[in-house]
């Protein structure tokens, strides 16, 4: 058995029927194994309503299977057709502004319309009940992208309608909603649920415990959508069929948590380049990396994924070449492509499909590159995928350890600084990636954990300022002999976005004896200076004033608090470089005889069972050696989207 498998996503609908054939002879000879289909293909699937056409996706999966292709079938509830819009148009989701999102592009629904979740049922059944039974059907992927697109929040009538009946579920009593949200402020109290409206299109700032149970609703929609639409599979013929949903990357609009406890594997897609334009990156790290990526961004959300599939975890989508969709479509490096895979391989994945198989030259996606160009002939993309296909033939099957270092990860904490962002950079998701960069140039594995997840056995326990925190996570975290290490703004709210009574960390106070008094949002190039073990730092955005009997380990050069520690339990109050986190960590691990094995600017690296994984993003060569291993691929003396692996028999 191979350590994992490479596949394509492919839309037959797109070609004549007569190269389907060949598409799939080409697919298997450069060694894809697995083929996602159909997600987008209502419209020919069902053409008018109850009317299906079925010969030509039978014939697109035989031709397939006659190549010993495995089949992801998907649902194809992504993109509702016209027919349906026009004889239902109030599924079409609402913005904020109270514009109708209209019929002409993709994910044209909202989760709540009670319509919609029955016409999905109906569509998926009849999928399901066509071709759950079939052989080359290996697993299955339910609709694509929840969420895309901006559409997990919608502001309908019936929106309105239903996260009433959602509040009175949750609250009972409307007084009871009056106090959690503290609706005296401004005079906002409510009588009844039917009086509560949704949180759009008031004059200024809605309160933000309102928003946040709002994002709660929609999230819960989510998560129901999905759990309905898995329920057809677990009763279908093919029930033994694992089953997935394709996730984003920089994206936490709805509890993915939440919605991978139905699934059997989260799968996501990764678009390396595409991303680095989006937010945080410096304009230099932009130009560094241009066509190989940032470093730890795919690692971020394959480990972020990792945990949503509990363990279980592929991608679905990897990027082939450039995309359309970002401010500026580089060309990545020729290996990037197979680096990517690799990359994804290392921490986990089970298999890797890329997006996608030929180039279609009209519509949309017409400039997103694919493996095989519009005329079919192989793009850039194709030899080093098929390399990466025969390299992973030849690596020994193994299984992901646990990490020695967990960092936790909150869905509601996002939408929280997103409501309520309060500095700029303090964004929660990007907290949670700063902190795993800085971890990550020690050289260590990564696990992230969820409030429930088991905390046996880690040397260190990031809470990276998640703004919510479960006072029985904190319980178990104590309890797991874990050192923590707890960034600021940790804890500062409760679950209905309120200031906790003993105010921030909150819960974590049992962890670390402290208590935040005040916040100071600091403005673009306001800093604090500080120094540590000789090297100068600065902190800047977000700096709190503590109150504490912990003498503080740093104090900035004004004399203010910024790093607290107790029985190896550590509290810094200010957003920090990167560079410096990481000395914090170092320390932290080193007084628990844990050793780190710090990385090179632009080296990563990774273990999978006996497997040793480096990859160099670098623009500079990179040396990297395991010791005691072989080396079973790759060179010592690393170049840019390049990669070696190690092997430690025995491990
Ligand atoms: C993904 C999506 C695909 C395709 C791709 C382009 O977000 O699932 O259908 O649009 O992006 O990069």
């Amino acid at each position: 058995m191979a350590l994992a498998s490479l596949g394509v996503c492919y839309y037959p609908e797109h070609w004549p029927q007569k190269l389907w054939a060949e598409h799939a002879r080409t697919m298997r000879s450069g060694g894809i194994k697995l083929v996602r289909i159909a997600e987008f293909a209502w419209s020919r699937i069902e053409p008018s309503p109850g009317h299906f056409d079925w010969q030509w996706l039978d014939t697109a999966i035989e031709t397939l299977a006659t190549e010993d292709l495995q089949i992801i079938m998907c649902t194809p509830t992504a993109c509702p057709p016209l027919w349906l819009i026009e004889r239902s148009p109030d599924i079409l989701p609402v913005d904020i502004n109270d514009n109708v999102r209209r019929f002409g592009s993709r994910r044209h629904y909202r989760f709540a319309s009670a319509v919609y979740r029955d016409e999905s049922a109906r569509i998926s059944q009849a999928v399901i009940d066509r071709y759950a039974a079939h052989p080359a059907i290996v697993g299955w992927q339910l609709d694509n992208e929840y969420g895309c697109h901006e559409t997990t929040l919608s502001y309908s009538p019936d929106d309105e309608r239903v996260f009433q009946r959602w509040l009175e579920k949750r609250y009972d009593d409307i007084d009871a909603l009056n106090r959690a949200w503290g609706t005296v402020f401004w005079s906002q109290e409510y009588r009844s649920f039917a009086e509560v409206g949704l949180p759009n299109l008031t004059v200024t700032e809605v309160n933000p415990a309102h928003r946040l149970d709002y994002w709660r609703f929609a999230s819960e929609q989510v998560r129901q959508f999905n759990k309905e639409q898995r329920q057809l599979l677990r009763e279908s013929r093919g029930s033994e069929r694992w089953v997935t949903h394709n996730f984003m990357g920089n994206f936490v609009e709805f509890d993915h948590f939440a919605v991978g406890e139905d699934l059997d594997v989260a799968t996501w897609d990764s678009y390396p380049l595409g991303f680095l334009d989006q937010g945080w990156f410096s304009d230099e790290e932009k130009l560094l990396y241009r066509r190989i990526g940032h470093p730890d961004w795919a690692a971020f959300h394959h480990d972020l994924y990792r945990a949503v599939g509990r363990g279980r975890f592929a991608v679905m989508e990897q990027q082939p070449g450039p995309v359309n969709w970002a401010q500026s479509n580089a060309q990545p490096l020729d290996n990037a492509p197979a680096f990517w895979g690799m990359e994804a391989v290392a921490h986990g994945a089970e298999f890797v499909s890329y997006f996608r198989y030929q180039q279609l030259p009209r519509a949309q996606e017409q400039m997103h590159a694919a493996l095989r160009l519009p005329t079919g002939e192989a793009a850039p993309a194709w030899a080093p995928v098929g390399q990466l296909a025969s390299e992973l033939e030849n690596l020994p099957a193994t299984l992901s350890q646990a990490a020695p270092i967990a960092i936790l990860f909150d869905y509601p904490s996002c939408w929280a600084s997103t409501i309520q962002p309060h500095a700029p950079g303090m964004d929660q998701l990007e907290s949670a990636f700063h902190y795993y960069s800085a971890a990550r140039t020690l050289g260590l594995d990564i696990d992230f954990v969820v409030a429930q997840s088991d905390l046996q056995g880690y040397e260190l326990i990031i809470v990276p300022g998640t703004i919510i925190v479960d006072s029985a996570f904190v319980a178990r975290a104590k309890a797991s002999g874990a050192a923590c290490l707890i960034g600021a703004r940790s804890g500062s709210r409760d679950e209905h976005c309120a200031l906790p009574t003993t105010l921030a960390p909150g819960a974590l106070q049992e962890i670390i004896p402290l208590r935040v008094l005040a916040v100071d949002s600091m403005r673009s190039g306001a800093v604090r200076s500080f120094n540590y073990a000789g090297e100068s730092y600065e902190a800047s955005r977000w700096h709190e004033s503590v109150e504490s009997e912990l003498e503080p380990r740093i104090r900035c050069d004004d004399s203010a608090g910024l790093w607290y520690s107790a029985n190896n339990n550590h509290y810094i109050n200010a957003h920090v470089p990167a560079e410096f986190l990481t000395v914090v960590m170092e320390k932290i691990l080193s007084a628990r005889d844990y050793r780190c094995r710090p990385v090179p600017k632009g080296l990563r690296v990774r273990s999978r069972g006996s497997l040793t994984f480096a990859f160099n993003f670098s623009p500079d060569i990179r040396r990297f050696e395991v010791e005691g291993a072989s080396r079973v691929l790759g060179d010592i003396d690393l170049l840019q989207g390049s990669y070696a692996v190690w092997n430690t028999p025995g491990e």
